[in-house]
């Protein structure tokens, strides 16, 4: 298959590589101009997992290559979704199709708003790290799940998804529920980055405490009227409990949005606490633990060259 993946992050480097790998015509772009040329010249270099090696796949600047795409599959920080819907533009085929597996809630839309009818949405627990410029740790297998927005079951749907299992990435599914499968991430992400994020700590030390249970519960709780009010059906019985296992199963993780901060990018709060927020207030009810978590995220974010440094 023809693959075009936009944003060669982490996540989009390793998913490019083992396509890379598996055979597929395969072109990342990224807007990083120093990434193209560290991987033009010197090569992508993969570990973790799935093994050491150094792959050549092809990198490119946005609007400098016109493929002909099968697959599009986006990869861009969320707040960049809308830059990125003249890149895959660019790149996808007449009747090729685009991939979200952002994290976040509004990148199906911004997407579908551009490509009506062309665009499949999913979640991935596929770990990766970036370790400099065209360096990446894959840091786990993990599980990928796709689908169309009406849960019908294409040939397209799964042409997609044959592709992907083609890579040494972990499961692929294709789902009947994929709108789930992205409020189901949603709410693992809304009740773990923001809070670990504000204290500071891994995904393992934020429920050791009655407070940090707290905290989770109330998220999750927002989170489930939000998703009663929908109707939509989530993937797992006990959402809080699969928060605590989430945190146990990545008890040593920095979570993305921590990485955010530290690195001084900006964050995905306003797709993830954010958005529960807007869709709360939409529906006339109350997700102020939600709001108060953006807002606090955005003041960190606001306020990153303010900060008093630890006593030592
Ligand atoms: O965003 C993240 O970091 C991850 O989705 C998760 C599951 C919270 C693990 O760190």
């Amino acid at each position: 298959m023809r693959i075009g993946i936009v944003g060669a992050g982490a996540l989009g480097s390793i998913l490019g590589g083992l396509l890379f790998e598996a055979g597929h015509e395969l072109v990342l772009v990224e807007r990083d101009a120093d990434e193209v040329q560290v991987v033009s010249q010197q090569g992508l270099w993969l570990e973790g997992v799935s093994g050491e090696r150094l792959l050549q796949p092809k990198i490119v600047s946005p609007h400098t290559e016109e493929i002909e795409a099968d697959l599009v599959l986006v990869l861009v920080k969320s707040y960049d979704t809308s830059s990125a819907v003249a890149q895959v533009r660019d790149i996808l085929s007449k009747d090729g199709v685009v991939l979200t597996l952002q994290n976040g809630i509004g990148n199906f839309e911004t997407l579908n708003d551009a490509f009506p009818g062309r665009v499949l949405l999913g979640t991935t627990t596929v770990g990766a790290m970036t370790l400099g410029k065209g360096k990446f740790r894959h840091t786990g297998f993990g599980q990928t799940h796709l689908g169309e927005l009406d849960g019908g079951i294409r040939e397209r749907t799964e042409a997609v998804a044959a592709a992907l299992r083609g890579m040494n990435a972990g499961p692929v599914h294709v789902v009947d529920n994929a709108v789930g499968c992205v409020w189901s991430k949603l709410i693992i992400n809304a009740a773990i980055n923001a809070p670990a994020t504000l204290l500071r700590v891994r995904n393992g030390d934020l429920p050791t405490g009655d407070a940090g249970r707290e905290l989770i519960h109330r998220v999750v709780e927002e989170c489930l009227h939000i998703v009663r009010e929908k109707g939509i059906a989530l993937i797992f019985d006990d959402p809080e409990a699969r928060v605590i296992e989430v945190c146990k199963g990545t008890a040593e993780n920095l979570n993305s949005m921590f990485q955010d901060i530290l690195a001084g990018r900006a964050t995905e709060i306003d797709y993830i606490n954010g958005a529960i927020a807007r869709e709360a207030a939409a529906l006339g009810i109350s997700a102020e633990v939600n709001r108060t978590l953006a807002l606090l995220i955005k003041s960190l974010e606001a306020t990153a060259d303010k900060r008093v440094a630890d006593k030592a």
